[in-house]
């Protein structure tokens, strides 16, 4: 506890007396005390792990709502504090239909992390029984599209009151930036052990130099790894490791390295498959499996913006009432028109220099 703010002459003539976080039993006594209903099958050992640094005002609040819920079991009453009493910086309803059984292909990433986070995060009793741990840096990188943001979303909906996140939004548009992330890191060490997910770093950290953003972001990440109490993962995104912050790469902060690759053809069937589940322009399964063959290089999200444009196209014959093909067609020059348009974004560089105004022929 800081108490520098008192004046010298009298810091030596205080009597110091310093309040720890509750225990297990202090936050059983102050719920049981406050609330309306009796909770005797609750568990506040698992709530405590759960919830180690829960304050007696998020105490109070929650018992108002108590007597409003059938929260007697341990589970349920975990799930309320989460509704009541926890808080993430994410919104649920956003990635409340966000699952990690979304994304095809990327099975090992998703071991890894199930192994490295999620068991260690969400299974107290192995916890404490074998002595586990979430690693302290994750990093999840791969091309653009390739689902990492997803996974963010997934983990997101999956870990509730336990995930924050810092991306590029909470930097754009407002003055106060270093203000909320520094509210957002407090949040995340209060609800240890946490995820702070931060998005996109690379581009963070890119834009983040003349700002003197990049160098606040280290410090704040530094202050985490010396505190080995608090339990905060941090979990990056980037597309390129090569433009990664040497001094992040170095920093040891990263413990494990998790690639989320392009989608292999079985990746990419079952992606198509997926999409085509439930709506209308449905394919053979030959046809589909063919068509995930056509899509060599695609990722998912190229995958789903083809499919939409496919619809998109079936819909303006169907709307203009000109001659119907077989579905088929529409996928396939869907597919075309993006390959197109990707050759010509990747002659765009020489066919700008060709026509640079002043240019003599
Ligand atoms: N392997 C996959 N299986 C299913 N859907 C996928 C897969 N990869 C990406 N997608 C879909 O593509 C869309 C874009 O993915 P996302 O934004 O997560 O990619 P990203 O790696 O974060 O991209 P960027 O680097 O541009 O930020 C999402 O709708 C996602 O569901
Ligand atoms: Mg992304």
């Amino acid at each position: 506890m800081q108490y520098n703010w008192i004046d010298k002459p009298f810091r030596s003539k205080c009597l110091k007396v310093e309040l720890s976080s509750f225990s297990s039993n202090d936050i059983a006594y102050l719920f049981r005390s406050m609330s309306p209903i009796p909770l005797e099958a609750v568990d506040f050992h698992a709530i405590h792990r759960f919830a180690p640094r829960l304050d007696a005002n998020q105490i109070w609040r929650a018992s108002l709502q108590l007597q409003l819920e059938d929260v007697e079991s341990t589970d349920t009453f975990l799930a309320f504090l989460e509704d009541h009493a926890l808080t993430s910086n994410v919104n649920q309803e956003e990635v409340a239909q966000v699952s990690l059984d979304d994304l095809y292909g990327i099975e090992e990433v998703r071991r890894q992390l199930e192994i490295n986070l999620i068991v260690p995060m969400e299974r107290g009793d192995l916890v404490e029984e074998y002595k586990i741990s979430p690693k302290r840096g994750v990093l999840l990188y791969g091309p653009p599209g390739t689902g990492k943001t997803t996974i963010g979303r997934a983990l997101a909906h999956r870990l509730g009151s336990k995930f924050f996140l810092l991306d590029g939004t909470v930097i754009s548009g407002t003055q106060q930036f270093y203000y909320e992330i520094r509210r957002i890191f407090a949040q995340a060490k209060a609800n240890a052990p946490s995820i702070l997910f931060i998005d996109d770093c690379d581009l963070l950290f890119e834009n983040a130099t003349e700002t003197g953003l990049y160098r606040y972001l280290l410090t704040i990440l530094d202050g985490l790894e010396s505190k080995s109490n608090e339990q905060v993962t941090i979990m990056l995104t980037a597309m390129n490791i090569g433009s990664l912050p040497p001094a992040l790469i170095r920093s040891g902060r990263v413990e494990l390295w998790l690639e989320t690759k392009l989608p292999d053809l079985s990746a990419r069937t079952r992606i198509v498959q997926a999409q085509l589940d439930g709506l209308k322009l449905a394919l053979e399964d030959e046809e589909a499996e063919s068509f995930a063959a056509q899509a060599e290089g695609l990722t998912g999200s190229d995958l789903k913006r083809v499919m939409t444009d496919a619809r998109n196209l079936h819909a303006y014959h169907l709307a203009k009432e000109l001659p119907l093909e077989r579905p088929i067609h529409y996928y396939e020059k869907a597919l075309q028109q993006l390959l197109d348009h990707r050759r010509q974004l990747a002659e765009a560089p020489a066919f700008t220099a060709a026509h640079r105004p002043g240019r003599t022929k």
